[in-house]
């Protein structure tokens, strides 16, 4: 019998967002820093665009979870361990959620509305409030920093499974990776 393993719309969704996501973080620090220039508003409007289509591949994500539950973790692994997966997992999908969110709500309370593709306009969650969008700039960056720490650890945490254990873990998500019985 084959190991256990996520279903493919459920790998193909996690690697298209883990890209999508890493290339949003490294636009997200390289436009910080530009000076002002029509370049700069280009890459802060195709940001927010990927950013607002990380958020709808993520109600995707979840829907298709719902239906679909992963493979069991396997019964050998330590309780602690199984709780730790599960713990981090749910802050992933917690910061995949708020990260967007906050992006949409800082740039709103700046006063740029986002337009997705340039052509459909979202609406602005908040009224123009300066002071309001520089809380929201920190907590947006706040909570990238907490993303970047966690997927470390998650990205630790897979190698060590597959290089250390020995385990199937990693190849629940590349199933190429499975070992033979
Ligand atoms: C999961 C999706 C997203 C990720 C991973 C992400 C990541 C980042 C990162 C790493 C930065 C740089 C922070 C810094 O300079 O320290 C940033 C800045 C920014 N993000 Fe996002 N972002 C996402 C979604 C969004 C969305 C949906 C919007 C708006 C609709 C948005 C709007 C902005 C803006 C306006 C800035 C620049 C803030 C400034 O320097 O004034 N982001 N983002
Ligand atoms: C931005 C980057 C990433 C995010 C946000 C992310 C998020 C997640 C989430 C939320 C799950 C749980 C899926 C579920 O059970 O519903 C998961 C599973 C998994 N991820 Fe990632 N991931 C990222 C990158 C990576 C990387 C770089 C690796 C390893 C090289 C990796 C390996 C795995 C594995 C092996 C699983 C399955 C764990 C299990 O079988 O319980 N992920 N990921």
């Amino acid at each position: 019998m084959s190991a256990p393993r996520y279903t493919t719309p459920a790998i193909a969704l996690h690697w298209f967002m883990a890209l999508l996501l890493v290339g949003l973080f490294a636009v997200g620090l390289y436009m910080h820093d530009l000076p002002l220039s029509p370049w700069k508003l280009k890459v802060y409007s195709w940001h927010k665009w990927a950013g607002v289509t990380a958020f709808l591949l993520l109600v995707l994500r979840l829907a298709w979870r719902a239906g679909h539950r992963p493979p069991p973790l396997p019964a050998a692994m330590p309780r602690w361990q199984q709780a730790a997966a599960h713990g981090l997992h749910h802050l992933l999908y917690l910061l995949m959620f708020a990260i967007p969110i906050s992006g949409w709500l800082m740039s709103s309370a700046k006063g740029f509305q986002t337009v997705w593709f340039g052509v459909l306009p979202l609406p602005d969650l908040l009224a123009k409030d300066e002071a309001l969008g520089d809380v929201l700039k920190g907590v947006h960056m706040g909570l990238n920093a907490c993303l970047a720490l966690l997927v470390l650890a998650h990205l630790g945490a897979a190698l060590k499974h597959h290089l250390v254990d020995k385990d199937d873990i990693l190849a629940r998500m590349l199933p190429w990776l499975a070992r033979k019985p």
